[in-house]
C-alpha cells in the first residue's frame, strides 16, 4: 500500500466508524420520565462506561427517527463511600436527554447513545392532552420496589394487567444504600443501583417512571471518609420535571400535570415545617392548581400519615409531616394521598384530622412492591378510618375517568393472572363531598394489554 492509498484507507475506515456505531459502549440502564408539566417532553437517562458524548434520536416512524436532542448536561460520574464498608464506588457516566415538542396520545420511537454505540429502538406513548377526560387516564402505583423475584412479579403483573400512562413509585427504589451495619451479608452497596437499573429497563425504557425519595434514597451522612451528600445517587440518576414545577430541589420534591390530574411528589426525609422551603413550595404549588384543567389532585410521599400496621408506626416523618401539612392538603381538597414505607396494602376511607370525613382525602398505602424485607404482617385493631388492609405484595391501578369519577383497584401478585383484591370508586359531587362507591364489575378498561411478554431482566439481588 502506498502512503496515499493508506491515508485514503484510514479516511474510509474513520468515515465507516462514524456511520456505523461500534457498539463498544452502548447505553445501559435506560429509563424515561415525563420531562415537563404538560406531557410535551420526555427525559431519557442512561449509563455508559466511558463514552462522554450523548444524544437521543426520536420520531413517530421507527425507520426515520427524524428529531434529535443532545444530552441536556455533560455526562458525569459520582463517587460514593459508605460508612460501614471500605468500598469506594464510582458510577458509570450518567447521561440525560430531553425529547421535546411531543404530541399527546402519540407513539414515539427513540434510540439513545453516542459515537461508541447506541441503544436498541425503544417506544413509548405520550399522555393525553392536559385536562383531557375523553379517555380514562391510567396510573400504575407501586412502592418499596427493590430487586427480588417479587419485584419482578409486581412489574410483570402490571404489564399483564393494563397499559399505564405512567408508573408512580412512592420511594424506596433499589435498596442500594450503603452497607447496613447490622446485616453485612445483605451487601447493600451502590452497585445495586446498577443492577436495579438493568432490572427495570425492560419496563421503564417504554413507560415513564415517576419517582420520589424514600428512606432508602437518603443514604448516610456518616463520619468521614463516608460520602457526606444525602440523596446523591437518587439525585444523579434521575431528572424529574422539577424545573417546570418551580422546584429547585432536583428530584427531591416537585409536581407535574398529566391529563386531568395534578401530581405532587413530596419528600418525607427533609424539613417540612411551615417555614421550610418544601412547605412554602407546596403551598404555592397548590395555590396555582387550576381545578377546571386538573380536577384531580394526587399527593404522594413515602412515609404514611394514616396506617394501622404495627411496622413503622407513628414515626416522626409520619406524625410531624401530617401535623404540618394535613390542613393545607385539606384546604386545597387534595383527592388522594399515596404512600409506601409500610410493606403492606391499606386503603383508608376519606379522612381528615384522624376521623372519617366526607370532605377528607382518600389515603392509600401501596408499599408492597416486593422488596427483600418481606411483607409487614401485624396490625393494631382496625381504626374506623381503615377500609381494607392486607400484607401481601402487589400493585395499584388508578383510573381517572372524568372530573368526578375515579376507580382504584389493588392487585395481589398471586397466581399467574392479576387478581383484583380491593376495588373502589371515588366519586366527587358538586358540593365537594365524596362517596366511596360500590364494587365495580371491572369492565371497560380500554388500554388493556392483550398479551404477556417475557422481558424481565436477571434477578441480581
Ligand atoms: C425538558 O424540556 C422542556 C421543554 O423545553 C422543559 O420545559 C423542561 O423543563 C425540560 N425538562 C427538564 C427535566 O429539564
Ligand atoms: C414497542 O415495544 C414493545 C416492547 O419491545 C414491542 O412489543 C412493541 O411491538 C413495540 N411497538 C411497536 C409499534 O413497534
Ligand atoms: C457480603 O459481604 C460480607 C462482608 O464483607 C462478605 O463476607 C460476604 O462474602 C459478601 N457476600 C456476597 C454475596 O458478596
Ligand atoms: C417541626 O415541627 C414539629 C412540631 O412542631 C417539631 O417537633 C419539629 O422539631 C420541627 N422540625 C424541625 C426540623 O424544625
Ligand atoms: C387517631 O385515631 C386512632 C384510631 O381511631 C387512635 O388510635 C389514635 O390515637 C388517634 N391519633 C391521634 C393523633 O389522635
Ligand atoms: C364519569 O365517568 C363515569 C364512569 O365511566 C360515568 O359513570 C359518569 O357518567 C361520567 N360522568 C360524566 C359527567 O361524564
Ligand atoms: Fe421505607
Amino acid at each position: 500500500m502506498t502512503g496515499r492509498t493508506c491515508l485514503a484507507f484510514v479516511a474510509l475506515a474513520v468515515a465507516l466508524a462514524a456511520a456505523l456505531p461500534l457498539d463498544q459502549d452502548a447505553p445501559t440502564q435506560v429509563h424515561i420520565n415525563l420531562g415537563d408539566n404538560e406531557g410535551t417532553s420526555m427525559v431519557v437517562s442512561w449509563i455508559t462506561n466511558a463514552a462522554t458524548d450523548g444524544y437521543v434520536q426520536f420520531g413517530t416512524d421507527p425507520d426515520h427517527l427524524d428529531s434529535s436532542a443532545d444530552q441536556m448536561e455533560k455526562a458525569y460520574r459520582y463517587n460514593f463511600r459508605s460508612t460501614y464498608s471500605p468500598e469506594v464506588y464510582t458510577s458509570g457516566l450518567i447521561h440525560h436527554a430531553n425529547m421535546t415538542g411531543l404530541e399527546p396520545n402519540t407513539q414515539y420511537f427513540y434510540r439513545c447513545g453516542g459515537k461508541q454505540g447506541t441503544s436498541t429502538t425503544f417506544n413509548f406513548t405520550t399522555p393525553p392532552p392536559l385536562g383531557s377526560v375523553e379517555e380514562p387516564l391510567y396510573i400504575a402505583m407501586i412502592g418499596d420496589l427493590g430487586q427480588t423475584t417479587d419485584s419482578i412479579s409486581t412489574l410483570d403483573h402490571i404489564r399483564a394487567d393494563f397499559e399505564a400512562h405512567i408508573t408512580v413509585l412512592v420511594g424506596d427504589l433499589s435498596y442500594a444504600d450503603s452497607a447496613e451495619q447490622n446485616e453485612p451479608t445483605r451487601n447493600c452497596t451502590q452497585k445495586r443501583w446498577d443492577s436495579w437499573g438493568q432490572i427495570v429497563e425492560p419496563y421503564f425504557a417504554y413507560q415513564p417512571l415517576m419517582v420520589l425519595p424514600g428512606n432508602h434514597e437518603v443514604e448516610q451522612v456518616g463520619p468521614l471518609p463516608a460520602t457526606q451528600e444525602q440523596f446523591l445517587a437518587y439525585q444523579s440518576r434521575f431528572r424529574m420535571p422539577s424545573p417546570s414545577s418551580g422546584s429547585n430541589s432536583g428530584n427531591l420534591y416537585y409536581s407535574f400535570n398529566i391529563g386531568p390530574a395534578h401530581y405532587i411528589m413530596l419528600n418525607s426525609y427533609m424539613d417540612f415545617n411551615h417555614s421550610d422551603p418544601q412547605y412554602m413550595w407546596l403551598e404555592e404549588d397548590l395555590r396555582k392548581v387550576d381545578r377546571t384543567v386538573t380536577p384531580w389532585v394526587v399527593c404522594n410521599m413515602h412515609a404514611p400519615w394514616y396506617n394501622s400496621d404495627v411496622h413503622h408506626h407513628d414515626e416522626y416523618e409520619e406524625t410531624a409531616m401530617r401535623a404540618s401539612m394535613e390542613d393545607l392538603l385539606h384546604q386545597y381538597r387534595v383527592d388522594f394521598v399515596f404512600s409506601g414505607h409500610v410493606h403492606a396494602y391499606e386503603r383508608m376511607y376519606p379522612t381528615y384530622n384522624n376521623k372519617t370525613d366526607p370532605t377528607g382525602t382518600t389515603y392509600i398505602n401501596i408499599g408492597d412492591g416486593g422488596n427483600r424485607e418481606g411483607p409487614a404482617e401485624g396490625y393494631f385493631p382496625q381504626p374506623e378510618w381503615s377500609a381494607y388492609r392486607e400484607p401481601v405484595f402487589g400493585h395499584g391501578r388508578l383510573a381517572l375517568f372524568n372530573a368526578t369519577h375515579a376507580h382504584f383497584t389493588w392487585h395481589k401478585n398471586v397466581d399467574s393472572e392479576p387478581v383484583v383484591s380491593d376495588d373502589v370508586w371515588v366519586i366527587k359531587s358538586e358540593s365537594g363531598t365524596r362517596h366511596v362507591g360500590p364494587k365495580f364489575d371491572g369492565g371497560h378498561i380500554k388500554r388493556q394489554y392483550g398479551h404477556k411478554t417475557e422481558r424481565a431482566g436477571p434477578i441480581l439481588a
